[in-house]
């Protein structure tokens, strides 16, 4: 695996630039601190193309919150000895300096009416951040696909309006969340959880599964949400930011009477962390079902 430091040295190892062939380019962007996730979605990429290219670079322009960004836990040794064996080929770890040479960029990509809605609402400037630094990475990288996880179901939709909208010939393939035994999502942000907190996090995935059954029991999206909302009030350290129902493709807020597929997601506090999840699933019969 070659471990890449600068976008120089990543023109150097970019034969398409010289004009030679190429096969299938994958790239799995992440923010390091690896995990099962992450490495779900470096295997996916492995199974279906020539070449692998993971990122790993903490986005400053995605983060809201400076101790949020401080705190993001950082160890490259580590990422790089979790790759390895999963035969990837380029580990791209830039710099802040090396990305935005320039400080914050002037022009910079617009999420829209996503930055209104759940994650964009109570995260100011999050996806624009995220966008401005996918698509530069797309660039950098030139993928023919993105891997990305389902647990972050608004940024996968953000990112797959950006690519339609704007015409970026990179395909957005999405993997299914990776969850512990016990349901609970696996995220970087969880090392920064006690026990006793990790444990109050589970009424999250808790939740998540009790508005499943409501709906697969033929029962309406607003009573899924009471159930999932009434769940996690049980647990008073668990204090929510959002439990709420999504469009899969526009990530609008559908609730009611709304039939069709559905994204069920949920954001919280447990104690200084802040945690995400969410449930695709569907409300009434599914196509074929009588
Ligand atoms: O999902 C993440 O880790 C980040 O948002 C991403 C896609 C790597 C962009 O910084």
């Amino acid at each position: 695996m070659l471990i890449v430091r600068t976008t120089a040295e990543l023109d150097q190892v970019e034969p398409a630039r010289a004009g030679k062939r190429r096969g299938r380019r994958a790239v799995v962007m992440t923010m390091g601190a690896l995990h099962e996730g992450h490495l779900a979605l470096v295997r996916a990429a492995r199974e279906a193309a020539d070449q692998v290219v993971v990122t790993v670079f903490v986005n400053p322009l995605q983060f809201d919150d400076v101790a949020d960004l401080e705190r993001y836990p950082r160890d490259l040794d580590a990422d790089a000895a979790l790759l390895e064996p999963l035969g990837v080929d380029v580990l791209y770890a830039p710099s802040v300096a090396d990305v935005y040479p320039g400080g914050r960029p002037i022009v910079t990509v617009s999420a829209g009416a996503i930055n209104d809605v759940f994650e964009g609402e109570h995260r100011r400037g999050h996806f624009d951040g995220v966008l401005t630094v996918v698509l530069k990475l797309m660039h950098l990288t030139r993928p023919d696909v993105a891997y990305f996880g389902q647990k972050d179901a608004q940024q996968v939709i953000a990112i797959r309006t950006m690519c339609r909208d704007l015409n970026v010939p990179v395909g957005v393939a999405v993997v299914p969340t990776v969850r512990d035994g016990d349901g609970l999502a696996l995220s970087s942000r969880n090392a920064h959880l006690s026990a006793g907190e990790r444990a109050d996090a589970l009424v999250l995935s808790r939740a998540l599964a009790e508005a499943q059954q409501v709906l697969d029991e033929g029962g309406p999206l607003s009573l899924a949400l009471t159930v999932a909302r009434a769940v996690v009030a049980q647990v008073p350290s668990v204090v929510p930011d959002y439990i709420g129902a999504m469009d899969p493709v526009s990530a609008a807020p559908v609730g009611g009477d709304y039939r069709g597929d559905v994204v069920i997601a949920v954001a919280a506090r447990v104690g200084g962390t802040r945690l995400i999840d969410n449930v695709v699933t569907r409300v009434g019969p599914r196509e074929g079902v009588a």
